[in-house]
């Protein structure tokens, strides 16, 4: 099946070939199979046309963070936050309570309606994390449920300490590390850990991290997200593709991440929702740092699926460019998730495809709020829109 998308008022690639206008786009197979100026189109290579209509097309959303198999709401903390109270690491506790009341047709049922909420904003492709289980039973079924709907599965068994391990830490670290870990591996593919004050230490997040990749995971960390600490330096040494966060970041923190592989994921719904000041992109994209957004959607710390919502963040309030904002929840977000198959308009890679009710990206945070996107195709067959 080969369809020639035409008229493209501008394509954004998120690759060096940059911004492109009046192009087209041939997709073949699920793949792009070509990408250039509308006139040069091979046109007889098509078996079926999409006029663009002069509007913008861009590559569909990675969004690289994610917690969305859980139950219950936290509206009433949102809302005491807004009137001045503190976000703190433990009001997970009272999300893993919700989800382990809940059954797992009543999980998939809620998880299967965030993926169609993620699809109709063009996100394509979501990473997403366990860690309102936390325990091995409960874990197990979070990673093997979010396994049904996407690749990208990681392992969260270290995302809080639960109530009934209170002051038994690295006893806790024990079950993560051990029989969680042997449950839970098959289905995932990264391993990540909360590294902060009020879940766990530097040292503990070693542990967990290690175990998971003797186990064949490869490390992600959620660090500097309530102050600063010393998870990015870890993130670092072990190679990890992204340290999630970073709201608190030292000078060292920048410094570690320009000279490495480990993307810096931003996650401006958490400084949204937390009242918590934005970290300063155009600083640390300046110093050299690999930058990607994401959503963190989770009933806590950031209840937005919108990666639109967090490109006019980043935009608006973090000093990234409109055409920096979409290249980092794209390929930033491909990057971080190290993929090279997706975030892109390019020959070879996957259709995953954002037809924009606008004539450029930037409207994106131009018109912040607005429903803009038309059509997403996934793999090269639409999955919303018309
Ligand atoms: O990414 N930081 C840890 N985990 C989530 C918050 C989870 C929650 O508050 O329920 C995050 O912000
Ligand atoms: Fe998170």
């Amino acid at each position: 099946m080969s369809t020639l998308i035409t008229n493209i008022g501008e394509l954004t690639t998120s690759t060096e070939a940059g911004v492109l206008h009046d192009a087209a786009v041939l997709v073949e197979d699920g793949r792009i199979a070509w990408v250039g100026g509308a006139v040069d189109a091979p046109r007889s290579r098509a078996a079926e046309f999409v006029d663009a209509g002069g509007r913008a097309l861009i590559p569909g959303f990675v969004d690289s963070h994610s917690h969305l198999v859980f139950a219950g709401d936290r509206a009433a903390e949102f809302e005491a936050r807004m009137a001045g109270q503190k976000y703190a690491a433990g009001g997970i506790r009272s999300t893993v309570a919700a989800t382990r009341a809940a059954s797992e047709d009543e999980l998939r049922a809620r998880l299967r309606g965030f993926v169609d909420e993620l699809l109709a904003q063009g996100t394509t492709t979501v990473e997403i994390k366990s860690g309102y289980g936390l325990t091995v039973d409960d874990e197990e079924r979070l990673v093997r449920l979010a396994a049904e709907v996407t690749s990208e599965v990681t392992f969260l068994g270290a995302h809080v300490v639960p109530s009934e391990y209170a002051d038994r830490s690295d006893e806790y670290v024990g079950l993560v590390t051990g029989p969680m870990l042997d449950a839970c591996a098959p289905h995932a593919r990264w391993i990540d850990v909360f590294c902060e004050t009020g879940a766990f230490s530097v040292e503990q997040s070693r542990r967990v991290l290690e175990a998971g990749i003797a186990r064949g995971l490869s490390p992600r960390v959620h660090a500097s997200q309530l102050g600063p600490g010393g998870g990015v330096k870890l993130a670092v040494e072990l190679g990890a593709a992204s340290i999630d966060h970073g709201t608190y970041l030292t000078d060292y923190d920048v410094a570690a991440l320009a000279a490495s592989d480990t993307v810096l994921t931003l996650l401006p719904g958490v400084e949204f929702s937390t009242r918590q000041p934005y970290p300063d992109a155009r600083r640390l994209i300046d110093d050299g740092v690999t930058v990607a957004l994401a959503c963190d959607t989770n009933p806590g710390s950031s209840f937005t699926s919108s990666m639109p919502f967090c490109i006019a963040i980043a935009v608006r309030d973090m000093g990234m460019t409109p055409t920096e904002a979409l290249w980092a929840a794209t390929a930033g977000g491909a990057r971080a998730l190290r993929r090279d198959d997706i975030g892109i308009i390019a020959a070879g890679s996957r259709a995953d495809l954002v037809l924009l009710d606008a004539p450029t990206h930037v409207h994106l945070a131009y018109r912040p709020g607005v429903p803009l996107v038309s059509r997403v195709w996934k793999d090269g067959i639409v999955r919303f829109g018309g």
